[in-house]
């Protein structure tokens, strides 16, 4: 977790105060990727200096440490480069002392922002300790700083460039990272690099942007060895004794692509923003980058630079990763996707913005007069999909629920037998996977680390790999053989909503494609389709129940402790996704239980103290779900019933919670809504930060 911030402006005049805002800014965008610090570092007053603000908690606390401090705020920089840091504790209690940036040394004469986890931090730790280097953080950050002054030091004539140093730095590491680096011994250059993190380079120019890509440079294998040299094995610290060998720079970066050359000779102003997601990017520019595992950035003198850090025959490398240039895309997101609007928190305005998210995710693919779909990433593979032996999906959390919601209708329409996964059991079993399998990654961001992992297994196995994603140019929609973006529009609020019901729609148009051909499925296929169609309205008419839901959380769950969901069949989602929500925001104890288990133990916690909402919408469980009730209700529980809006054969005095009707596999996308909505009031009464839940972050890019 953690977002990452760099902003590099050269030939352009900006004042401390205005550098500060837009690092403030880059930092309060990305908040929902970690709060429990943050903090920036500016160049000082003379050259070598740095000024550091730090503080614990939200980027508002930063923003006021800003306006109190002493510091010369109209002083102006022709050119600069400065790094900023939102922080999801891993190493270290969140602190003031364990904010980033973090320094080499009292002087900083490199400092750093990181996203990820360097596994082999203690190690490194000992080592550098070993050797007099002395540490004044808990962080694993701390570790490569200090190597990095380590490798520094150790070159004696100190020819090295600044991606040399952190290429031979990052050789050592183990773990996932995106890092920023900014040093005192090349003033106004950064050097950002990814390995399992999300990093991408926002690119601003006063005229209009003629490169549409940048060249990557690979080191050359003479070099690697040279460079290895220098600290031999990640893995035994013990060797981190050869100083770098001098001279070996000349080597390493045989070529020197100019990606952003001044016209004509005559310098140009331009300006580059580093961050771990395009949300912190877009308002400054759309023309973005994203880097690849194991890119390194160099930015310098109003140019940007990519090299890889291995050579081109060197270890397993993707496609992507191989590819000779990265191209600059267009960002498709606008400014206003990512502010709240009229809503007090993002979660809430993502819910409710449900029935258009709905339609962008149908939009294009679903015919409804014709009842075709379309889906143009899966186009060319569908006959591969087909052919399969079985289909596995993997995910985590919330997009783990949307495939569980939509395996009954997937193995109905196509026939597969389809497999639902956890990302990070799956890894732990070592799955056996072949090379007749199709394997569907399904993530809201594409960064979660669990997922990606689970996808390089299988592409090692020889899998189809199919992406469901909705971040467009993420590691997950970069790295699959094909896929579907979901198009739910940027997700802010911690609580996945929007992204749940687009998730599921999209796995259901993958599974309406896929059975197309069909006759004997003709009329399911329609109904499924007409029932899309119908979808929108029916979403707008259940937040039109918001009021009841509110005052539900307040006069029959305020003092709740504990609420029970329960249903079965294509319910069970739902109520594993409820709880979830009510949990992960409301901080009550919640579970979903599949009403066919209540006799195999949880209808021991049954009692008239015990909240229980039952899903009961009509489809054809509905009487084995009638004798789950029945069952609860001989136990003294009083369920609030989760039902039809024409339902009457619900008991008179039983509280409901009513829903229109539709087809039976859609009904979890109308369901699921109320609880979405119930979570939030449960915590808005409760007076917790709905859209920065305690100990949790958005985008899960570690293990
Ligand atoms: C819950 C939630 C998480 C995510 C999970 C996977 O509201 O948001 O459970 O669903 O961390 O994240 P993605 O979908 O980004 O892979």
């Amino acid at each position: 977790m953690c977002g990452i911030f760099g902003y590099c402006s050269y030939l352009k005049e900006k004042t401390r105060a205005e550098i500060c805002e837009t690092l403030c800014n880059g930092l309060a965008r990305q908040e929902y990727r970690g709060y429990d610090s943050a903090g920036f570092v500016v160049d000082g007053d003379k050259p070598g200096e740095v000024f550091y603000f730090k503080e614990v908690g939200k980027v508002a606390g930063l923003r006021k440490k800003v306006a109190e401090s002493t510091v010369d705020t109209q002083k102006a920089f022709i050119t600069q480069c400065s790094i900023a840091h939102t922080r999801w504790a891993t190493h270290g209690a969140p602190s003031t002392k364990n904010c980033h940036p973090v320094r080499s040394d009292p002087t900083s004469e490199f400092c750093l922002v990181h996203n990820g986890i360097v596994t082999n931090a203690a190690e490194l730790r000992l080592v550098l300790q070993k050797r007099g280097y002395k540490f004044e953080t808990d962080t694993d950050t701390e570790a490569v700083a200090i190597l990095t002054k380590y490798v520094y030091d150790s070159q004696p004539e100190k020819r090295m460039s600044f991606t040399e140093l952190v290429r031979t730095v990052l050789k050592e590491l183990q773990g996932s990272f995106a890092f920023v680096f900014k040093s005192s011994h090349y003033p106004n250059e950064l050097v950002t690099a990814r390995r399992g993190s999300p990093l991408l380079i926002g690119v601003k120019t006063d005229k209009k942007l003629k490169v549409d890509f940048v060249d990557v440079e690979f080191a050359g294998a003479e070099a690697d060895t040279q460079a290895s040299q220098a600290i031999t094995s990640p893995t035994s610290p013990s060797t981190l004794l050869a100083p770098p060998v001098p001279g070996s720079s000349s080597k390493l970066y045989r070529t020197q692509s100019r990606a952003f050359m001044s016209e004509d000779g005559i310098p140009q102003p331009i300006e580059f923003f580093v961050a771990s997601d395009a949300a912190a990017i877009v308002e400054h520019t759309k023309r973005v980058l994203y880097l690849e595992d194991d890119d390194i950035a160099h930015i310098a003198e109003g140019e940007l630079h990519i090299h890889r850090l291995r050579s081109k025959d060197e270890g397993a490398q993707t496609p992507s990763q191989m590819a000779t240039t990265r191209s600059i895309e267009t960002l498709e997101i606008e400014i206003a996707e990512i502010m709240k609007g009229k809503f007090d928190h993002f979660m809430q305005k993502e819910i409710y913005e449900q029935p258009e998210s709905v339609v962008n995710t149908m939009r294009g693919r679903v015919n409804f007069d014709r009842h075709e779909i379309t889906l143009g990433g899966l186009k060319a593979y569908l006959p591969i999909i087909r052919r399969g032996r079985r289909i596995v999906f993997c995910a985590c959390g919330t997009s783990y629920h949307s495939a569980i919601a939509t395996r009954a209708i997937f193995e109905e329409l196509t026939e597969i037998p389809v497999s639902v996964e956890l990302a990070s059991d799956f890894l732990d079993r070592k799955t056996p996977i072949f090379r007749d399998d199709v394997c569907v990654f399904v993530s809201q961001s594409g960064e979660t680390a669990d997922t990606i992992l689970a996808l390089r297994y299988c592409m090692d196995r020889g899998a189809l790999c199919v992406g469901v994603v909705n971040t467009v140019g993420s590691t997950i929609s970069r790295e699959t053989h094909c896929g579907i973006h979901i198009n739910a529009g940027p997700e802010v609020g911690v609580a996945s909503t929007k992204a749940y019901t687009s998730q599921y729609i999209a796995l259901l148009m993958m599974a309406l494609q896929l059975s197309e051909d069909r006759i004997s499925l003709l009329e399911r296929r329609n109904q499924i389709i007409d029932g899309l169609h119908a979808l929108p309205g029916q979403i707008k008419k259940v937040l039109d129940n918001d009021k009841n839901l509110r005052g539900l959380a307040k006069n029959v769950l305020a003092n709740s402790r504990s609420l029970l969901l329960m249903g079965r069949g294509y319910q069970y989602a739902t109520c594993l996704e409820g709880a979830l929500k009510i949990k992960e925001i409301s901080y009550m104890h919640s579970e979903g239980i599949l009403a066919g288990e209540l006799k195999h133990g949880p209808l021991a916690l049954i009692d008239e103290n015990m909240p229980v909402i039952i899903i009961m919408t009509r489809d054809s469980l509905y009487p084995k779900v009638q004798s789950a009730f029945a069952q609860i209700t001989a136990r003294k529980a009083q369920p609030i019933v989760l039902c039809n809006d024409d339902d009457d054969s619900i008991p008179e005095n039983a509280k409901t919670l009513r829903v229109p009707k539709t087809v039976d596999c859609l009904q979890g996308l109308l369901n699921v809504i109320p609880l979405q909505l119930l979570s939030y009031h449960l915590a808005i009464q409760n007076g917790f930060d709905v859209d920065f839940p305690r100990n949790l972050a958005k985008s899960v890019t570690t293990e």
